[in-house]
């Protein structure tokens, strides 16, 4: 069963547009491949087997659509590619303008390649009970600072009270349709939703849905998926080359 419940319709937006310049791959990072299959495919993915979307729209970097298109999976979801813009926000933005007709968004970064589909079910659940806007929040392990242009330390906020924030964040479509019109540029779409000063509720997130940022995620990444066990519906196989 997916999410087409009445007049609802949650369309997934997987921003894939980015270089991966901390990555430092020779290709931009959501076509690095994990166990063998690239990054945007394996998000792509777990939307799918989340059965909570109605649509999925993979926005990537526009010399590289055709390619994109060639590595979907086959699926009865729609599954559609455009192409993104110089910033995350950008491409997000480029994402929205395709879906009309969504009434609920989901934004989840390509780079969260091994994004449990539990978790996007929780996300779209919360956004069933009434919630307008909602991020995966896993408390902090390290204690955080903050620091001065000079790199002085000036202050200790209490641990307890933060949370490291993941993707998918789902959102009302009409609210996250307002904040990315104020044209202001954030690292997280909740972040622009808080400007308008919306509450952001928060649902257990998950380990797995670690962000692959750094060489050293690249190989818990591939580390990550030589050990697990195929799904009944996931192929070790390759996708191949183009
Ligand atoms: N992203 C995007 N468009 C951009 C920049 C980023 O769609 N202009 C996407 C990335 O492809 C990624 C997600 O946003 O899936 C999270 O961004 P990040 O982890 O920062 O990826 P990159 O920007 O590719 O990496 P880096 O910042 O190291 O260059
Ligand atoms: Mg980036």
């Amino acid at each position: 069963m997916n999410a087409s419940r009445g007049a609802s319709r949650v369309v997934a937006l997987v921003p894939a547009a980015g270089q991966g310049v901390r990555l430092g791959e020779s290709r931009p990072k959501a076509f690095v491949p994990v166990g063998g299959i690239p990054m945007l495919r394996l998000a792509i993915d777990g939307l799918l087997a989340s059965e909570s979307v109605d649509e999925v729209v993979v926005i990537v970097p526009a010399d590289l659509l055709d390619e994109t298109r060639a590595l979907l999976p086959v699926s009865p979801i729609p599954v559609r590619v455009v192409p993104g813009g110089a910033e995350r926000t950008d491409s997000v933005r480029a994402g929205l303008d395709a879906t009309p007709a969504a009434t609920h968004v989901l934004v989840h970064d390509a780079a969260r390649a091994l994004t449990p589909p539990d978790l996007v079910s929780r996300v779209v659940e919360q956004l069933r009970s009434g919630s307008v806007a909602v991020v995966p929040a896993l408390p902090v392990t390290d204690t955080i600072k903050s620091v001065d242009a000079a790199g002085a330390v000036t202050g200790t906020p209490d641990r307890s009270a933060l949370r490291a924030i993941q993707t998918p964040q789902g959102f009302d479509a009409e609210l996250l349709r307002a904040a990315h019109a104020t044209g202001v540029q954030a690292t997280d779409d909740a972040g622009l939703v808080e400007l308008l000063g919306a509450v952001v509720h928060t649902v257990p997130g998950a380990a797995m849905a670690f962000k692959i940022t750094t060489p050293l995620d690249l190989v818990l990444a591939n580390t990550l998926v030589a050990q697990r066990e195929p799904g009944p519906n996931e192929s070790r196989e390759a996708v191949p080359a183009p």
